[in-house]
Order: structure tokens, then sequence, then C-alpha cells
């Protein structure tokens, strides 16, 4: 059996870290588990995203993956450290593309658009403590954004409204640099460049997960030897109502099972 590279989200937010993945590794065999009966995890206790982490890291692990990509910045800042305490393949989190904002910001403010989990964490936190000196860091949590791409509002008069007011406080801050700190605002990049403007730099974190995962893949000599990957996707929800929206996100029809965790 080919070992998959497991990718994990509270939903589908994290096919955009996939997306990346599939581009630089088109031959690996991609894991998908979206954990939509739990979204959103932004909302939720750091106890209940941890033990939901484990569990589905758990089951990822038993399925044979070599490697483990947390999509999602909420479940990596309440249980990185767990995970890779409890599974013995590499996990790699993800984190607001902090870092690479301040080396880019030209006046010294940045935004950082996340959930509220993700911006409380100790590990953002440190992250600002560590690499943010003299610059401004600007939280924005974005109660309900992921929720509204779960159900598919990707574009349009609704969602324009909606993302004014999700961007006003940055906008009022005159951040220069905004990171989009939660895989699923990856999606809606557009509606946040239209409600931003053109001359705020977006960034978040996905090609640089998909180099590090190649790096790990490379450094244990697992990367596939060639041919097409493929891409298997699992929801903890209702495979009929995730088929569409995976569907659109990823570009092409994609079968859905469910998985009971
Ligand atoms: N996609 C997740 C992240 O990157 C969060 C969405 C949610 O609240 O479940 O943080």
């Amino acid at each position: 059996m080919t070992a998959p590279v497991g990718v994990f989200d509270s939903g589908v937010g994290g096919l955009s870290v996939a997306r990346e993945i599939r581009r630089a590794l088109p031959s690996e065999h991609l894991l998908y588990v979206a954990d939509t009966a739990y979204v959103p995890y932004g909302d939720r206790g750091d106890d209940e995203v941890r033990a939901r982490t484990l569990a589905i890291g758990e089951w990822i692990q038993s399925q044979g993956a070599k490697v483990l990509v947390v999509a999602c910045n909420t479940a990596s800042g309440a249980a990185l450290e767990a995970l890779r305490e409890r599974l013995a393949i590499p996990v790699i989190g993800l984190e607001p593309a902090l870092k690479p904002a301040v080396r880019q910001t030209r006046n010294g403010r940045v935004g950082v658009m996340a959930t509220s989990g993700t911006l409380r964490s100790a590990r953002f936190q440190r992250l600002v403590d560590n690499y943010a000196d003299g610059v401004q860091v600007v939280r924005d949590p974005c109660p309900g954004l992921a929720d509204l791409v779960e159900d598919g509002l990707l574009a349009g008069p609704e969602l324009a409204e909606r993302m004014d007011a999700y961007v006003a406080p940055l906008r009022e801050s005159g951040v220069d640099t905004v990171v989009l700190g939660c895989t699923h605002y990856v999606f809606v990049r557009d509606a946040v460049r239209e409600a931003l403007g053109p001359d705020v730099l977006l960034l978040d974190s996905g090609e640089a997960i998909a180099r590090r995962t190649r790096q790990i893949l490379a450094d244990a000599g697992a990367l596939e030897g060639g041919g097409p990957g493929s891409l298997r996707v699992l929801t903890t929800g209702d495979p009929a109502e995730a088929a569409p929206i995976v569907h659109r996100l990823w570009g092409e029809p994609q079968q859905v099972e469910r998985l009971e965790i």
C-alpha cells in the first residue's frame, strides 16, 4: 500500500493547503479529513479542539499516513505539542504567516485575520513576542467567516458587505500587510482584497507548508516516485452536503466518504 499524506482541518478550509501540496507534490496520495461535524473550531474551547485533533490525528496515522499536516491554525494552536507527543509520524502544524508579514510591511503595521482560538493561543503569542518586535500587530477575529466559506458564500454582494465589516478594524488601523491566518479565508482572498484595496499585501502559509512537507518527505526518503497522485476526502458530517463545496473548492468532482469519530 502507498502511504498517503494526511491532511486535516475543521472543515473544507484545509483544502487551500492540500491544493498547494498537490501543486508541489503531484504524485502524492492525499488523505483529507474534514471534521465538519465540529466546525467551526474557532468558537470552541481549547480542550474540545485538542480532543478532536488527537482523535482525528490518531485515525489518520492508523490509515498508514507517512506524515500529518494539520491544515488548521486553530487546531495547531490548541494541540500541536500534544499531537506530536501522541503520534509516531511527523506532524506539520500551521501558524499565521506573521514572520513574512513583519519582513514585508513598509509602515510597521500588520493585520492578522484568524479565529479567536488562534489569536488567544500561546503559540500565536509566542510568534508575536519572538518576531514582531517594533511592529504593531492588529488582531482581527472574524467570527462566522469560516462558516460562510463552509456554506459556499465565496463571492457576491452579501459577502462583500460582510467582509467590509470584518476588515473595518484593519482599515482603520492603516495596516499595509494582512495575514490570512485561517485556512478557510484563503478561499475568500478576492473579497478581502476588494474590501482592503489593491495596496494591501495579503499573505498565507499554504505554499510554505507545501515546501515543508516536501522537505520532510525528502529527508525521510519517502517521496512518491512518480505517476499521478490522488485525493481521498472524508467528513465527520454529511458527505452529501460536503461534496458540492469540496467540488467547488478543489475544482473537480470529488467523492466524499463518511467518517465516524
Ligand atoms: N480553518 C481553521 C483555521 O485555519 C479554522 C476554522 C474554524 O473555526 O473551524 O484556523
